[in-house]
Order: C-alpha cells, then structure tokens, then sequence
C-alpha cells in the first residue's frame, strides 16, 4: 500500500514536472499593440485645450471590450483619463462614447483588433464636456424629468391603496419602449438635437414619453399629448432615423417618435371637433 502511494506521488510529480517543462517552452506570444486616440480635455488646468492622446495596448493583455481597454489604460498608464462606467453589460448606460464615428456603449463594443488601425474615442457629440470622455448629461436629465417619466393617475387619493392591473396584451405594447438604458447615444445622434437640443426633446426622452402615454394604466395621456404641441419639442424629428441606426440595445426611438405623431394628429382632430 505504501509502495502503490509512492509510486503514484513520484508519477504525480514527473507530470507536473513535465507541464511545468511545457509552460516554460512555450514562447511568449507576440505581442499585439493597439493604439487608442481619446480625447481629452481637463478644466481645472488652467488654459489646457481639448486634444487627442495616443495610448498603446498589448491586446493580449487585454479583455476584449473597448471599455476594457479604458480601464487597462486608467489603471496601469493613466489614472487621468476620466470616463464614466458602472454595470460593464450594456444596463447603466454610463460608458455611452463615441467610438470610431458611432455613438455606442464601451461595454458592449468590441475591440476592433486589426493593430494597423487606431481606435479613435470622442465623447458624446455635441453635449458640453465636464472632462475627457465624460458629457454633462444636465440638459438631456432635465428633459427626461419635464415628460413626467411615471404612472399617473386622475384620483390620487387612491395612489398605494390598489394594484393597477394590466392585461398581458396590454403590458406587451411598452417592450421596446421599457428596455431603454437612457444612454443618449440616439438624442446625440441626431442632427435635429444637435441644433436645437435646448428645446427639442431628442429620440430617447420622446420614446419614454411615448411609453407614459401607451401605458394603459396611465390616465394622462392627452395632457401628455397637450405638451407637446409646441413647434420644437416633437415637431423637429424629420425622420432621418440616426437614433435608430446607433441604439446598442437595438430600440426604435424614429418609430417611438411616428406613433405620437399620429396620435397628436387625432389629439387634435378631437379637440377641434369639441371646439
Ligand atoms: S428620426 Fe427624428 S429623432 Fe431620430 S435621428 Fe432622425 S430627426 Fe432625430
Ligand atoms: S433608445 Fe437606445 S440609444 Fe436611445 S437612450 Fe435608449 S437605449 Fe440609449
Ligand atoms: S458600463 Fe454600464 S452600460 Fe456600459
């Protein structure tokens, strides 16, 4: 029995001997170096202006998202650059960028890992900058706040005393509408927000708007209709779709936008026949 033990002890070790021999033969892999061009910009250094900055990876140190990339740099070359980032799967909505040209989540955006081409990152287009990749998201919050994002009812005395039940046909009517992440990539997609982003509501803050009016346990959807009317707030969608093109979480927003349009078009067909 002893014997058996021994022998078995001295096998165990020649096979380890023997993987670690492989390990140690086996060359190191070329390494493969991607470059990451990102803008910067810090406010508090005093006269600096926005510019790019070339960073370098070795991909096979690296996970495969660009967001993974971002915190490779952070942590191991430049605790500086500045980006927001929370879930790493596409549900905060925190690491919206614009990468290589397209709105998107680094999340869930894969390193192209082609080395002969740079990876370029912007932040989001046309908003202000607090830093580096991190936009001021205070426009776009406030909008979202004036559509009155909530259930809301005629008789508030009623509020927490019942459920508000929903049949299953009707609870089907907000998917696509309920999944959005309030990313921006869409509302910073479009040239119509990019111009006018002070008063036009922008694709992702018109499609929640959207899913409070199709609510059925909703009871303001005419009021919600009724402020819209304005030539700005609705009216500067020209259906250019942008925002459907760039959304990560595959959402319509330009569709959102064309089914309120038909509804305002009845709103007000009603109103003028009560007239
Ligand atoms: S469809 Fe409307 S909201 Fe979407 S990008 Fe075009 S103009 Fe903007
Ligand atoms: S519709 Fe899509 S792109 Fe627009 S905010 Fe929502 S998740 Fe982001
Ligand atoms: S980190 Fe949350 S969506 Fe990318």
């Amino acid at each position: 029995m002893l014997a058996l033990s021994a022998s078995l002890h001295v096998l165990l070790s020649v096979t380890q001997m023997v993987r670690y021999a492989q390990t140690a033969a086996a060359p190191a892999p070329e390494p493969r170096i991607k470059k990451f061009q990102i803008y910067r910009w810090d406010p508090d250094t005093p006269g600096d202006k926005p510019r790019m900055q070339t960073y370098e990876i070795d991909l096979n140190t690296c996970g495969p998202m660009v967001l993974d990339a971002l915190i490779k740099i952070k942590n191991e070359i430049d605790p500086t650059l500045t980006f927001r980032r929370s879930c790493r799967e596409g549900i905060c909505g925190s690491c919206a960028m614009n990468i290589n040209g397209g709105n998107t989540l680094a999340c869930l955006n894969k390193i192209d890992t082609n080395t002969s081409k740079p990876i370029k990152i912007y932040p989001l287009p046309h908003m202000y900058v607090v830093k580096d990749l991190v936009p001021d998201m205070s426009n776009f919050y406030a909008q979202y706040k004036s559509i009155e994002p909530y259930l809301k009812k005629k008789d508030e005395n009623q509020e927490g005393k019942q459920q508000y039940f929903q049949s299953v046909e009707d609870r089907q009517k907000l998917d696509g509408l309920y999944e959005c992440i309030l990313c921006a990539c869409c509302s910073t997609s479009c040239p119509s927000y990019w111009w006018n982003g002070d008063k036009y509501l922008g694709p992702a803050v018109l499609m929640q708007a959207y899913r409070w009016m199709i609510d059925s346990r909703d009871e303001f959807t005419e009021e919600r209709l009724s402020k819209l009317q304005d030539p700005f707030s609705l009216y500067r969608c020209h259906t250019i779709m942008n925002c459907t093109k760039t959304c990560p979480k595959g959402l319509n927003p330009g569709r959102a936008i064309a089914e309120i349009k038909k509804m305002m078009a009845t709103y007000k067909e009603k109103k003028e026949a009560a007239l």
